[in-house]
């Protein structure tokens, strides 16, 4: 099957825009390149094809290649770089993407990228974080409306109601989250680094926010207590621990590893818990004979096509955010400059500093 291709509308028409907006008159709009398949475009992309050839089946690379080969000659000429998420399709991760990995890889790379525009491929807040990050650049999203279950569950109005009730205790914030929320945090945190975080602040207790089952993990690795909140993501949240009990009878050597946004009976299935970029690492470290990626199913075919000895089995649960970045979209925003990340100078000057913090914590 393909790697989700019908995901994908490729050969949907690209409207060229006028240039109305203040950053498509700095830079201009281009003419929209051809995307016919022609022998030219296939011996240009044969190199990444061979990276994807076993998750995107060779029917339809002839409908993925020409937009492949439009956006890497674009990217040069705008000199952007696209940051991809690791839910990212295959296409979109292994043929077009400079920088890949999980949320705190991304903000990492944000903060030190040479390149006038960075092209985010995730979802909305991790395009505000690139430009919180890299205030100077450009930072576009090819679909603004590409939100997330966990942002949209909290506003900075709801933290300020919670510092008041809970006056001195500090705010540690997971980065799935907007400006504004940030901004009244004190720390953020990724899922790679959340204990680490909570921990760096020497206090017995913090305000976790928004991701209660991450904030249950992170309560069960550490002697601090969390004060929660009830945002769950929506792709996480639909897993049961009945569900892989079921898979672990039908099988009983899988694999089952997840990451810390499933709800506690899901984690406690799991051979393994870990961020996005710490389950990959497991899986490229450990070859399992048969694995079960209890996380968005576009990774499962991404560590499918570097490894293709392992056998992933995918319970396939999609984040329709995620998923609303698409080839097509990519190039309009390279070809129109949209659509571009502004974040209101007041809000941006405070939502920096609990970022620039989790990231110093390495150091
Ligand atoms: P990671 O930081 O583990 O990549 O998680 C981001 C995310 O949105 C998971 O749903
Ligand atoms: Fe948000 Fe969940 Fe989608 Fe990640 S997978 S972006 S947490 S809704």
């Amino acid at each position: 099957m393909g790697a989700l291709s019908n995901a994908v509308p490729v050969g949907t028409p690209i409207p060229v825009m006028e240039a109305s907006t203040p950053v498509q008159r700095r830079y201009g709009v281009l003419p929209m390149p051809s995307l016919e398949w022609t022998p030219e475009i296939e011996r240009a992309t044969a190199h990444l094809y061979a990276k994807v050839k076993d998750v995107i089946p060779a029917v339809e690379w002839p409908f993925f290649a020409p937009y492949v080969h439009a956006i890497n000659r674009l990217k040069k000429e705008r000199n952007a770089v696209i940051l991809a998420h690791n839910y990212q399709t295959p296409e979109i991760f292994h043929c077009v993407a400079d920088v890949v990995g999980d949320s705190l890889q991304l903000a990492r790379e944000a903060a030190k990228v040479d390149a006038d525009v960075i092209v985010q491929c995730g979802v909305h807040f991790m395009a505000e974080t690139s430009k919180l990050l890299s205030p100077e650049k450009t930072v576009l999203i090819p679909d603004a409306k590409a939100g997330c279950s966990l942002a949209s569950s909290i506003t900075g109005a709801d933290v300020r109601l919670l510092k008041q009730r809970y006056p001195g205790v500090p705010v540690v914030t997971y980065v799935n989250s907007s400006a504004d929320v940030k901004a009244e945090t004190d720390i953020c945190c990724t899922s790679s680094n959340a204990v680490k975080v909570v921990e760096s602040l020497g206090v017995d207790r913090v305000i976790f926010l928004p991701d209660e089952y991450l904030g249950k993990y992170v309560a069960s690795q550490t002697k601090v207590k969390l004060i929660l909140w009830k945002g769950h993501c929506e792709v996480h949240e639909r897993f049961t621990g009945e569900e892989l009990r079921a898979y672990r009878d039908a099988d009983p050597s899988i694999e089952i590893i997840a990451h810390p946004e499933c709800p506690p009976d899901v984690l406690a299935e799991a051979d393994f818990t870990g961020s996005t970029a710490h389950m990959i690492d497991w899986v490229k470290t450990r070859r399992p004979a048969k694995v079960l990626m209890v996380t968005e199913c576009s990774m499962a075919s991404n560590v499918q096509a570097e490894v293709p000895d392992v056998n992933f089995i995918k319970p396939c649960n999609l984040c329709p955010h995620m998923k609303r970045i698409t080839l097509p979209k990519i190039l309009s925003a390279l070809v129109n400059m949209s659509e571009e990340v502004v974040i209101d100078p007041a809000i941006a000057e405070r939502a920096r500093l609990p970022i620039e913090r989790m990231i110093a914590l390495r150091a």
